[in-house]
């Protein structure tokens, strides 16, 4: 089996060894991902669908490739079905003010949950605000994950939206997207999936999982950052109104305001946009490709398990996911503030975050509004979580607070 890591510049570096266990924040960027976006500022940096010469057809060509190589990614059916967007964040919000404030009327109920990311809360929170819709939680269950059944008990004929993440950043629970978007279509309602934290760690299929929307950010998938994509079923995103205009996405306009917008994915896409990061976004998804989603998904899964058999063994820690699906855990050392924990794993070398991840209201289910999270990916090695619990081992009151002193 190839060695990936040596494909990753900053896990080569031997003057700065680092222990990367934050990947659900970012991930770190393979030499091809980096030799795309060089390549572009190095040779190529025109702008694209505005020049008429050679270099600009041809830059332009490959930024239009890419949607295809992302449409082939998570299986879309067409092409004109992928919007790029700076990230999640951006896909969620034009989403929630394109869709959600142009459709909800007061008295629809838009369906959430409090595992959510503030991404896929805050923007809910204003089409409730402007259109005098309800926000409503879909109850989690003891775990804390999101079940079909508890969807289908949340739902009802005034429900328009039901909007969750497919793999929480906290917990890192699967939800059962598939049989959710069933539930939903049951009741005539469109189902938005966050799909920041499953993207980059295992296969999606929009088509088979029937979502309606479904959002995720390059940088999480060893891409750049400032780029991500807005997926949608077309006549969904024909339905949405773009939140910026500009250059780019209209057809034409005159001094009477009369204004005709080109079709999506044009229509979302005002500015010059992040033309370098496109190109790095495809150097990853090929890369990713040629890792292999189901090779990630084994290797994070036996990480995930070798992590945690260690970890729980430990008597002065908390885990608050013991059962989660994906690699990440979210724990505490006993009476010691999570970033206080963070910055003593650091003196040890090894890179965690700690606080509430943006899910502030995931309080509520946890008990505990700050952790620590450690988040894996296919590059992290067994030595790397021997690292880290040795750190964790090593973790107490004196330990973590000596090092302010
Ligand atoms: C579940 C989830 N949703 C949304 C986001 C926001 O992603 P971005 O900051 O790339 O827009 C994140 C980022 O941490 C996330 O984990």
């Amino acid at each position: 089996m190839r060695d990936f890591r040596r494909d990753f510049p900053i896990l080569n570096d031997a003057n700065n060894p680092i222990c990367y266990l934050d990947n659900s924040a970012t991930t770190l960027k393979p030499q091809s991902v980096i030799n795309a976006i060089t390549r572009y500022y190095a040779h190529e940096s025109v702008n694209v669908h505005r020049g008429d010469y050679t270099l600009s057809y041809k830059v332009s060509k490959e930024y239009e490739d890419t949607r295809e190589v992302v449409r082939r990614f998570i299986n879309a059916k067409y092409t004109k079905e992928i919007v790029y967007t700076s990230g999640t964040t951006q896909s969620l919000n034009t989403i929630a003010y394109g869709y959600g404030e142009k459709y909800l009327k007061a008295g629809d109920i838009i369906l959430i949950d409090v595992a959510e990311h503030a991404s896929n809360v805050l923007p809910w929170f204003r089409t409730a605000e402007k259109t005098g819709a309800k926000i409503e939680y879909i109850e989690l269950d003891a775990d804390g994950r999101i079940t079909a059944e508890n969807v289908r008990k949340a739902m009802n004929e005034h429900v328009k939206i039901v909007s969750i993440a497919q793999v929480g950043n906290v917990l890192g629970y699967t939800a059962p997207i598939k049989e959710i978007a069933s539930i939903v279509h049951e009741y005539g309602a469109i189902l938005v999936v966050d799909g920041a934290q499953s993207v980059p760690h295992m296969k999606v299929d929009v088509q088979d999982l029937d979502c309606d929307f479904y959002c995720f950010s390059a940088h999480k998938m060893l891409g750049p950052t400032g780029i991500g994509v807005m997926y949608g079923k077309y006549e969904l995103l024909e339905a949405t109104d773009p939140f910026m205009l500009g250059g780019g996405s209209n057809a034409r306009f005159d001094r009477c305001m009369n204004l005709l917008m080109k079709e999506a994915p044009y229509k979302f896409e005002s500015g010059t946009p992040a033309i370098a990061s496109v190109l790095g976004m495809k150097a990853a998804i090929e890369y990713l490709e040629e890792v292999g989603m189901d090779y990630i998904e084994a290797k994070e899964h036996e990480l995930h398990e070798y992590a945690l058999s260690k970890l729980s063994k430990l008597e002065h820690i908390v885990i608050y996911n013991p059962k989660a699906d994906n690699a990440i855990i979210s724990f505490n050392v006993k009476d010691v503030f999570a970033q206080d924990t963070a910055s003593f794993l650091s003196t040890q070398g090894v890179c965690c975050r700690a606080g509430n991840h943006c899910a502030k209201i995931l309080v509520d289910y946890m008990g505990e509004a700050n952790s620590v999270r450690c988040s894996m990916y296919f590059y992290n090695t067994k030595e790397d979580i021997d690292k880290f619990i040795d750190a964790c081992a090593k973790a107490n009151k004196d330990t973590c607070l000596d090092i302010f002193f």
